[in-house]
């Protein structure tokens, strides 16, 4: 099994970057075969989208569409395209997943998706047929855990992209909230937990 984690935080080695290696322990544990690339988006060049719609408009049948911007990006998304799985994680910054993070989604959007019916005629469908699994984590240095609902914008786009460009279903996600007071060795244990679900 090929697992993708993908770090959206500025910082290495800090919450969630020590939260996604957690995962992948637990991912790994009991289990051989358990391939992990781990990604740093702040090492990639990741320019912005450029709203030309190529990748939209190109065959529905290819499994990875044409980009016309020539960065990290093409190898990102024939990484992604193999994976059978993905951890994602993002710090919460006002409110949102990091710019870094969404720049990346948005490139990824349509490259691996083509139009589809759902909800509406013209909406994301995933290019593959391959069925996937993720899990999302993201950390606040502010809010706690009870108010995620209303500040933590970031999980839900996480999981609207695995289910229209990625073709996977989000087995679980990890809230990391006010770890500023409370630290993160609370959270290194269901982090663990939560990576044990990905190749359970
Ligand atoms: C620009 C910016 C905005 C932030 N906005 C929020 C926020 O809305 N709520 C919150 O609880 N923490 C906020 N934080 C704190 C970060 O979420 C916190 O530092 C991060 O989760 C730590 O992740 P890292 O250690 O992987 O960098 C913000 C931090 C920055 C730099």
């Amino acid at each position: 099994m090929r697992l993708l984690a993908i770090v959206g935080s500025y910082r290495k080695g800090k919450t969630v970057d020590t939260l996604i290696d957690a995962a992948i322990k637990g991912a790994r544990a009991g289990r051989e075969n358990v391939e992990v690339e781990k990604i740093h988006l702040v090492d990639k060049n990741v320019k912005y989208c450029k709203n030309c719609m190529v990748c939209r408009e190109d065959d529905p049948n290819k499994p990875i569409a044409k980009c016309v911007i020539a960065d990290d990006m093409q190898t990102l998304c024939a990484a992604l395209d193999e994976a059978d799985g993905f951890i994602f994680g993002t710090p919460v910054n006002m409110g949102h997943e990091t710019a870094i993070m969404k720049t990346f989604l948005e490139r990824v959007c349509w490259v691996l998706a083509r139009p589809g019916n759902s909800p509406l005629k013209g909406c994301p469908e995933p290019r593959t047929e391959r069925k996937k699994k993720a899990i999302v984590i993201v950390s606040s240095g502010i809010i706690p855990p009870l108010l995620r609902r209303w500040c933590d914008e970031a999980t839900a786009l996480l999981k609207s992209v695995c289910k229209c460009s990625l073709n996977a279903k989000v087995v679980g996600s990890l809230y990391a909230g006010a770890v500023e007071r409370k630290g993160i060795d609370a959270y290194l244990r269901k982090a663990f937990k939560l990576g044990k679900t990905l190749t359970s």
